[in-house]
């Protein structure tokens, strides 16, 4: 299974000057319980975003650039190469943005873990439209805001359908 990982506002924003927009320590621990010990795919952009590899899982980086190295990750120039390596470590494969790799990817995973956060905000990065002919939505948890969590959110699980 393949499985895309977001969490996006109401437009599908998902990013703003290579940042996220929030603050949600529930949805990290969500991000981190659904994707450690498996193989995580990102684009070069939302690698150096976070700033270093991400623990117990196989970080594989895509980047065009022939001269860029880091310590601790796997970096591939192509998205098919990209899965090649991940599906050789584990059957469960976790495509965990950005908007560049989510836009080449949407059409070739099985499932979107999405969370939809109840806020409207200025964003450079979208996350592109779910067409409800071909995901259906199987799953959805609502959070409320807090004290540690500063928007109300749903945690979301979208399959595609079978045609
Ligand atoms: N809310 C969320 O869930 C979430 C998750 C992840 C990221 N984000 C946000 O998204 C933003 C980053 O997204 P982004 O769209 O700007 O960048 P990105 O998708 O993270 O990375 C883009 C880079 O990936 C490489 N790349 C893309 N397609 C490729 C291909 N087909 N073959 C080889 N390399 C390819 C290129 O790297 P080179 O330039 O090195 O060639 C490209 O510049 C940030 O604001 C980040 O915080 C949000």
């Amino acid at each position: 299974m393949t499985t895309i990982v977001v969490a996006m506002g109401e437009k599908n924003e998902i990013g703003f000057e290579n940042q996220l927009l929030w603050h949600l320590p529930k949805d990290l621990k969500h991000f981190k319980d659904l994707t450690s010990g498996h193989p995580v795919i990102m684009g070069r952009k939302t690698y150096e975003s976070i700033g270093k590899p991400l623990p117990n899982r196989t970080n594989i980086v895509v980047s065009r650039k022939s001269d860029w190295f880091q310590e601790g990750i796997l970096i591939v120039g192509s998205i098919k190469e990209a899965i090649k390596f991940a599906k050789k470590i584990d059957e469960e494969v976790f495509i965990i943005g950005g908007g560049k790799i989510y836009e080449q990817t949407m059409d070739i995973v099985d499932r979107l873990e999405i969370t939809r956060v109840k806020a409207d905000l200025e964003a450079d990065t979208y996350f592109p439209n779910i067409d409800e002919k071909i995901w259906k939505k199987t799953n959805e948890v609502f959070h409320e805001k807090d004290e540690k969590n500063q928007y109300d959110f749903y945690f979301q699980t979208f399959e595609k359908i079978n045609v």
